[in-house]
Formats: C-alpha cells, sequence, structure tokens
C-alpha cells in the first residue's frame, strides 16, 4: 500500500484571498501547496472590476507573499468581475495587466453578488464576452441563477441553458463552469464542446444537503452552490476521478471570519485550503484512483488554461492527525475531525 504520494504543485484555480488581515491569514497555506491560485474578484470593499483594482490587488497579494515566513514560489492569476456596466475596453485594460479572465457572479447567488450580473444576453455583455474571446481571456461562471419559485438547490439546474446558449454563441470562448455541484451539470459539460470545462471543490466530493442541515444546521458547510444528493456527489467523484480533462481542482476556499458564520443569515462559503491536498487524496484513495489524482490537481487546469505545467512539487504521507478547530479568525473545514493524510 502507498504511503507517500508525491505531486507536481497544484493549480487551484478557484480561490477567495480576500483582502487585509484576512488575505494574511489564509494565503499561506495555499502557497504552501500551489504553484499557482486563480484570485477571485469579489472582495469588498473594493471589488475587482478595472485594470487599477487588478493591479493593486496583485500588489497586494505578492505583499502577502513577502511577508510570510517561508518563501513559496506561488503566483495569483488574477481575474476581473463582469458586471452588467463591463464594456470591452475594460476587458482590455484587464488583459493589458495581466488577468487571465473574467467572471461573472449572476446577480444575488452568493457571497458578495449584489452587483452580479443581470442579463446574460444583451447586446453589451455580449460584445463584452466576444472581447473577452478575442484576447483569450477565459470566462468562469458562478452558475446558478436566482429565480422566482426556484430553490436554491435548483438553481444550478436552472442556470444550464444558459451555458449551452453561450457555448454556443461564442465557439472560441474558453468557458469554466465553476463548482459544479449536480449530476446533470457534469453531464451538460461532458457533452459541451472542448471549449467548456469545470471545476469541482474538495467539499462537493465529500458533502451532501444533510451534512449541511440534516443533523442541526452545520454553518461551516454552508456553501453555494449548496451541496446535493448522494446521486449528485458520485457524479462529482466520477467527474474528478475519472481522468476526463475536462474536470479539474477549483476548491472555491472560501474563509469567512467564526463569528460570520455562526449567525443568522450566516456567510456562505467553506475554507478549505489549510486542508485542500490531504482531503483530495483521501477521496481519491477511497475512489482507487490515488494514480489519477495528479492530473486533477496540477494538470488539467494548466492545460485548459494553456499554462506550462507548474515546477516542483509537494508530498504527502499517510499518517493520521486531527485538524485544529479554529485556524486564525476562521474555521476549516474538517475542524476537529481527523484527515488520513498529512504534508511531508
Ligand atoms: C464564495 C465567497 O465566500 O466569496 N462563497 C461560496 O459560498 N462559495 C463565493 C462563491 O464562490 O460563490
Ligand atoms: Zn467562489
Amino acid at each position: 500500500m502507498n504511503d507517500r504520494i508525491t505531486l507536481r504543485r497544484l493549480d487551484d484555480m478557484h480561490c477567495h484571498f480576500r483582502i487585509g488581515s484576512l488575505l494574511k491569514e489564509v494565503l499561506p497555506f495555499t502557497a504552501q501547496y500551489a504553484g499557482r491560485g486563480i484570485a477571485m474578484p469579489n472582495t469588498r470593499p473594493r471589488a475587482i472590476i478595472t485594470g487599477n483594482d487588478i493591479v493593486w490587488y496583485r500588489d497586494e497579494i505578492m505583499r502577502a507573499l513577502d511577508e510570510m515566513p517561508h518563501r513559496h514560489r506561488f503566483e495569483p492569476l488574477m481575474t476581473v468581475e463582469i458586471r452588467d456596466s463591463t464594456i470591452p475596453q475594460m476587458i482590455a485594460e484587464a488583459h493589458r495587466v495581466g488577468a487571465v479572465a473574467g467572471k461573472v457572479y449572476p446577480l444575488g447567488v452568493t457571497t458578495n453578488s449584489d452587483e452580479g450580473l443581470r442579463d446574460f444576453d444583451s447586446e453589451k455583455i455580449s460584445d463584452t464576452f466576444r472581447a473577452m474571446q478575442d484576447v483569450g481571456m477565459l470566462l468562469l461562471i458562478h452558475g446558478e441563477l436566482d429565480r422566482e419559485r426556484t430553490l436554491v438547490t435548483k438553481r444550478e439546474e436552472v442556470f444550464l441553458p444558459t451555458l449551452l446558449k453561450l457555448a454556443e454563441r461564442f465557439p472560441n470562448l474558453k468557458i469554466v463552469l465553476e463548482h459544479v455541484s449536480t449530476r446533470v451539470a457534469v453531464e451538460s459539460v461532458r457533452q459541451l464542446g472542448e471549449n467548456v470545462a469545470a471545476t469541482i471543490t474538495a467539499h462537493h466530493l465529500c458533502l451532501t444537503l444533510n451534512d449541511v442541515i440534516g443533523y442541526g444546521i452545520q454553518p461551516h458547510h454552508g456553501c453555494m452552490p449548496m451541496p446535493k444528493d448522494f446521486d449528485d456527489r458520485d457524479a462529482l467523484i466520477a467527474a474528478a476521478t475519472s481522468g476526463d480533462p475536462k474536470f479539474f481542482l477549483g476548491s472555491d476556499t472560501a474563509p469567512h471570519p467564526r463569528e460570520k458564520k455562526e449567525c443568522a443569515k450566516g456567510a456562505c462559503g467553506v475554507y478549505t485550503a489549510p486542508v485542500l491536498p490531504q482531503v483530495l487524496a483521501e477521496v481519491f484513495e477511497k475512489a482507487g484512483c490515488l494514480d489519477r489524482l495528479e492530473d486533477f490537481t496540477s494538470r488539467f487546469g494548466a492545460e485548459f488554461y494553456g499554462l506550462p505545467l507548474n515546477d516542483g512539487t509537494v508530498s504527502l504521507i499517510k499518517s493520521e492527525w486531527v485538524v485544529r478547530e479554529q485556524i486564525g479568525s476562521v474555521v476549516p473545514f474538517r475542524a476537529g475531525t481527523k484527515l488520513q493524510w498529512q504534508l511531508a
């Protein structure tokens, strides 16, 4: 039996690094094992919507990296938030300062989406998507819609026709359906052309809705999209471990201070950065597919983004440990529970 695995340094294609003191708390975890991470733009109070915002945010991240006691070779991949007000000129500017992708949050579906996109069909936003296609920026989508009389658990399914339309109208735009959570979304991504891929989180490989509300409300498992049914989770595990390059890691590590989670109207987001490779190793081992872990964490994402593979490696050893109840101001995923793998 394998008791050590070595992986090429990871690409985490979906990270919430936040800003200020939280950034300094959370960034060291990802930088420890990842060569790159997609920096999501839904920061507050300053959101990342212009070229200037991107330059500012990258500097913040680089400063936080510089302050870390152990220097790691880590590169933040920058993104810009696409709103109804985003015009092609803003895309050109974002691209000029190095953004690799634009992120769409449909209005009102998740943390800090209060200025999210209202209309996927307008002429104006089509021009923006076309501008992205022309310069080779990726379109990252939080694939949920908040419709009247639509349950939170159905929001991803309700979004899928919009994805199909986009993929058809912009065949050369690389589109990532972020954090897929349902079998039907997995199947849609499989059937669409080569320009469409999906990220999968570690927590959606572990949780069902039962783990969020089935045994007392567990705020630290509350996230968007909501974890779904057992059959959906089976489909996600199958997709992640299948060796299909359309599915790669995007952890959606989304830290919120404990008091913002343990309250009425608690914030959505699961903080997986401190346990990410360890949890993934457990999932892949259980599926009998440890040999496919590296493709999922360190190869397929880079290939879809058109990036060279990372240099360097990270090793995990099989040795039980207990995750801390709280790390800094945040409760991590699997807090207080045993994990079988640890970073060497
Ligand atoms: C994310 C966050 O906290 O910024 N929350 C979440 O539940 N996943 C936003 C997001 O990616 O939806
Ligand atoms: Zn996210």
